[in-house]
Formats: C-alpha cells, structure tokens, sequence
C-alpha cells in the first residue's frame, strides 16, 4: 500500500503530518525517544492512528505526546494515546494548569461546544526548555495571542519552526478575546516579533502546508494581525467566520435552522456580537452566512450546509 501523501519525510525519523482545519497537523520523532507532537481531534483519532503508524510508529511504542497548546484540535487523541502507551504529556504551564483544573472554557470544549477528554499531564514546557531529539534541539517558545499557553518549537541549527497557531500560510488560528484575554491581539502581535527576529528556514504550521518561506510568512502574518488591531470588527468576523465553518465541520451537514440555533444558543456568539458589533446578532449571522457561500467554504445542497474544507 502506497504511503498517505499527508505524511512528509523532514529528516530521519523525523515526520510532518498534514491533517485538516478541525484536525492539527503533527510531528512524529522515532528513535532513542518517540515523539508525537499534538494529537488531533477525538473524533478522527484512528485516521491519526493509521497515519503515525504509516511513520513505523505504534502508539504503545509512545514515550512522549508535546502539545503546542490545549485546544481541542490539538489534544484529541491525549487521553487515549497515553491510557494504551503510558507516555508522558507535556505542555505550557499555563495550559497544563488549565488542563490540571479540568477548565472546559480556556480548552475551548465548553466555549466552543467542540468534543475533548480531560487526560494527565506529566512535564511543563517552559520558554526556553529544550526539547531533544536524537541530535536536534528544539526550544521552547511562549507565544500567547491565539492560546494563553501556546508553545512554538524551534531548531536553531536547521532554521526549522513548529509555529502551532502562530502562523499558517496567510492567515493564523482564531482570537477568541473573552477567553484567552482581551489583549490578545496584542500578545500575538508580541510574539510573532519573537519569531520574526529568529533564523527561521522553513515553517512547519498547525494547520495547511509546510510553508518553505519562513520569513515570509511571519512577515504576513504580522500584517494581518497590525490590521486586525487597527479594525477589531476585522477580527470579530474572522472569529464568527472561523468558529461557524468549524460548528459546519464537527456537526454538519446542517439545515439552516440548526446551524442558526446552534450558534444563537452558543456560549461565544453572543458575546462576539456583543464586543464587536453592538449586539447585531441577526446581521452578523446573515454577512457570515453569505459570505462563507459566496467564497465556496460553504456549499448548500438539498437544504444542507457542509463544509468545503477538510477537517
Ligand atoms: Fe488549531
């Protein structure tokens, strides 16, 4: 059988996989120490079985799952990974305090009405930790905005970043302001000036493709977010944009009606409409709507929405 196209040989035993938007990418470390770095969401995890297993790697052969970050997307397969191999899981403090407290709202799963399991955690990840791996360094880096404890992970001596959240191709995770903190905007802006001033080579993003123009894609991204500073309703739309295509990803196909009473009856959508737009549920919905199917993320077929994009 021919190996999945996602996986991607970065150097022995060193794997990049690439997953969806309702899934994160991953990293997988075979050698001395089996790495996985972020696990997926919980309800594609023997798809993400299968894939790690395609690296030569059984996940009771485990000893380590890093998580870039505590979202849903990222920490799905936890629970389960570390119950079957005994590995350890570290994190951020800052996540692992969250994870440690069992807090539903900073994970995203009860904002967000996204599925997760709550699992042990082992280690922290502290900015300036280093992570080794047969040879390669990788250091911890604290980059708040997009997730209160959002680690990146960076090799000096090859240029590569893992950039979680921080940076995909044009674009970057969500802001979820009442959650990860009203100055989170900034943070971002904070952080990827950290990356920015790094030898960054290639970018190995959290979700989309490998981005061979490191720099380049920083350099976007801290364009977009200057903006999203500048016009905050830019950053509300994108939040009510993103979060519907993801309630589409995870429950759809939906009719009209069941889309509009998840998001009217959600925790965040209330409150976004609320800090960016004077309230205007109705019209904040009706833009959204008609511009997720305008641009083709949504697509409308015998009174269903579904989601155009992988998950
Ligand atoms: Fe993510």
């Amino acid at each position: 059988m021919p190996r999945d196209p996602r996986i991607h040989d970065i150097s022995e035993g060193l794997f990049f996989i690439q997953r969806g938007w309702l899934n994160g990418n991953h990293f997988v470390f075979t050698g001395s120490k089996n790495i996985l770095i972020d696990t997926g969401y919980v309800r594609d995890i023997a798809d993400t079985e299968a894939l790690i297993n395609q690296c030569g790697l059984a996940i009771e052969d485990l000893d380590l799952i890093v998580n870039t970050h505590a979202h849903c997307d990222h920490i799905g397969g936890n629970r389960e990974f570390q119950r079957r191999s005994d590995c350890a899981i570290a994190l951020h403090p800052v996540d692992r305090y969250f994870i440690d407290q069992r807090n539903a709202s900073a994970t995203w799963w009860r904002y967000y009405q996204q599925d997760a399991e709550f699992f042990p955690t082992h280690q922290s990840l502290d900015h300036g930790d280093v992570l080794e791996q047969d040879g390669l360094a990788w250091q911890a880096l604290h980059t708040p905005g997009h997730g209160m404890g959002q680690i990146a992970l960076y090799a000096p001596d090859t240029g590569w970043l893992i950039s979680a959240d921080n940076v995909w191709d044009n674009d970057f995770g969500v802001l979820t302001t009442r959650i990860e903190g009203l100055d989170s905007p900034l943070r971002l802006r904070d952080s990827l000036a950290r990356l920015a001033a790094l030898k960054v080579s290639t970018i190995y993003p959290g979700h989309g493709p490998i981005l061979p123009d490191g720099p380049a894609a920083i350099a976007a991204c801290q364009e977009r977010v200057a903006a999203f500073i500048a016009e905050p309703q830019r950053m509300g739309r994108d939040q009510v944009r993103k979060i519907f295509l993801y309630t589409v990803m995870m429950r759809g196909p939906l009719t009209r009606g069941d889309l509009r009473q998840k998001v009217f009856t959600s925790p965040w959508y209330p409150e976004v409409c609320e800090l960016y737009f004077g309230g205007k549920q109705e019209t904040v919905y009706m833009d959204a709507l008609e511009y997720l199917l305008g641009k083709g993320l949504l697509v409308e077929k015998d009174g269903l929405l579904d989601c155009t994009l992988t998950a």
